[in-house]
Parts: C-alpha cells; structure tokens; sequence
C-alpha cells in the first residue's frame, strides 16, 4: 500500500480500497444551524455559538468513547468574514476563551489539539495559543480533535500547489506530480480521510470544507440544529453508516468482511 511519507495515517482511497470497518476512524462535521436555533427561541444568534460549545464538548467525548481516531469540527470557513462584524469578532472571542478554558481538560484526557486553516488572518495572541495548544498536546493518542478555522477546502489546495510549485522552481525543474505529492502538503495531511460526515442544521452543501479528502467519504446530513446533536444523535448517524456499503469503485462481490465488528 502506497502512503505518505509525512504521516504513516495518511492513505488514499483513490490509490487503494482502504479496509473495511464497522466503526468510522475519521468523523468530520459541518456543524450548522446554531443561528437558526437560538432565533427560534427568540434569542441572538450568538446565544446559539454559545450553547453550541456545549455540543463540541460532548461530542468530543461521545466520539472518545467510541473509539474515534480522528474528529474534525468545522469552526469558521473563509468565507464566514463575510457574516456581520460582531457576530465574526465574537466567534474569535468564544474561540480564544473555549480554547483557553478547555485546553487542560483535552490534555488530561490524550487528545491532540490540531487546527487548520489560514491561521494567518488571526490576530498574533490567537495564533500563539493555538500554537501553544498544539505544542501542549502534540504527543497524546486517545484522539485527534481538529479545529477547522478560517479554513476553505480551495485555500487548502492552492496553498498546497504552491508549495508544489515552489518546490519545482528551488529545483528548477517541473517534476512529474501525482496525487500523494499534493496531498503531503494539505493542511490535514497527517490524518487518514474521513470516513464519514456529518452535517447538521438540513443543508445538503459541502461549503467548501475538505474537498479533497472527501472523495469516498459518506455523507450524512440531519436536520438537527447543531446545539441539539447529542449522542443519540451521533449513534444514529454512525448507524446510518454502518448500513453503508463502502465500494470505492468495486463491486459489492469483491468486498471483505468488516474487520471491527464490535460496536463503535
Ligand atoms: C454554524 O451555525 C456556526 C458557524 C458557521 C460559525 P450558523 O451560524 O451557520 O447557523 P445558521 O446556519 O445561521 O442557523
Ligand atoms: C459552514 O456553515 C461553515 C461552518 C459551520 C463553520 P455556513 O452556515 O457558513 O455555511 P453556508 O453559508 O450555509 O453554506
Ligand atoms: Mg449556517
């Protein structure tokens, strides 16, 4: 099997069939629908950012508990600038004060804190947390929790070309490219492709999250506003996909057993 050589995770469904499994290893989220829930109720859309960070916590823990590898959250997209000022500045400030207040809790309970995106575009303090937050969690092995923010799966692939092309002209040459050549240089490349998202809040759009590693992955999308996903919740989506028939290209004859057979 053909991997990369920056992450021994990293493999590529488009390269090989990965094995079959019960439980997902790699769950990323789009998770929407916090503005629609807290107009609902009558209440500022900020309320619903707020109770949303309750969701991040318990999901976060649900998904330990079911031996999930790898959660991705989408946080900010590059293109959530485009939203009111002060409903943007106080996404920043919930997103320093979350990671302030949680980071000690995360690292007594092995999970690395990883965070993509632009982090450029960030005031200075916010990047040097982040940084720190990494730093601080860089050897755990209970979960990988990854923070989308000021991410866009197009700013994902042109920072990676360039860094292809940049390569090309140190070497002044244009080597021949494939496909584990780019994806060496996506900001998630040390983590296996998701195996299945969610997106709650009822739209059917990507908005621009992974687009690259969402080749194989499964889609499921619940109309469950973000701050009321729970794990029951999640138990239905990971039963959804269990029912899943993960053919990458196959067909369904030549597909093995799934190895986990234990519930997630
Ligand atoms: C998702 O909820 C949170 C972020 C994009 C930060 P929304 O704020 O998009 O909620 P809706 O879609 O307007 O209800
Ligand atoms: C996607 O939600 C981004 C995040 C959840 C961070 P949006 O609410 O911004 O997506 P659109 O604009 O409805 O596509
Ligand atoms: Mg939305």
């Amino acid at each position: 099997m053909r991997v990369c050589e920056t992450a021994m995770t990293y493999t590529s469904s488009t390269i090989e069939a990965p094995a079959a499994a019960q439980c997902p290893r790699h769950i990323a989220i789009i998770m929407d629908g916090n503005g629609r829930w807290a107009t609902q109720r009558r209440l500022p859309r900020v309320a619903g950012h707020t109770k949303g960070v309750e969701t991040v916590r318990s999901m976060v823990e649900a998904c330990v508990r079911r031996n999930v590898s790898y959660l991705t959250l989408f946080a900010f997209s590059s293109e959530n600038w485009r939203r009111p000022t002060d409903e943007v500045s106080f996404l920043m400030r919930l997103f320093v004060s979350v990671l302030e207040r949680e980071i000690g809790k995360m690292h007594a309970n092995g999970i690395r804190l990883r965070v993509i995106g632009d982090l450029t575009k960030f005031e200075s303090h916010i990047q040097e947390l982040i940084r720190c937050a990494e730093a601080k969690t860089a050897n755990n092995q209970r979960m990988t929790l990854t923070i989308a923010a000021n991410y866009g799966g197009r700013w994902d692939l042109t920072q990676a070309a360039y860094k292809l092309a940049a390569q090309a002209v140190a070497a002044k040459e244009v080597p021949s490219i494939d496909e584990v050549d780019l994806s060496k240089h996506l900001a998630m490349a040390y983590a296996p492709e998701p195996d299945l998202f969610i997106r709650t809040g009822g739209e059917q759009r990507l908005s621009n999250f992974l687009l690259w590693q969402f080749a194989y992955t499964e889609l499921y999308f619940t109309d469950t506003f973000w701050p009321d996903f729970d794990a029951q919740a999640l138990d239905l989506a990971l039963d959804w996909y269990r029912q899943r028939e993960r053919r990458f290209g196959r067909i369904s004859a030549q597909l093995e057993a799934p190895k986990n057979l234990l519930s997630c």
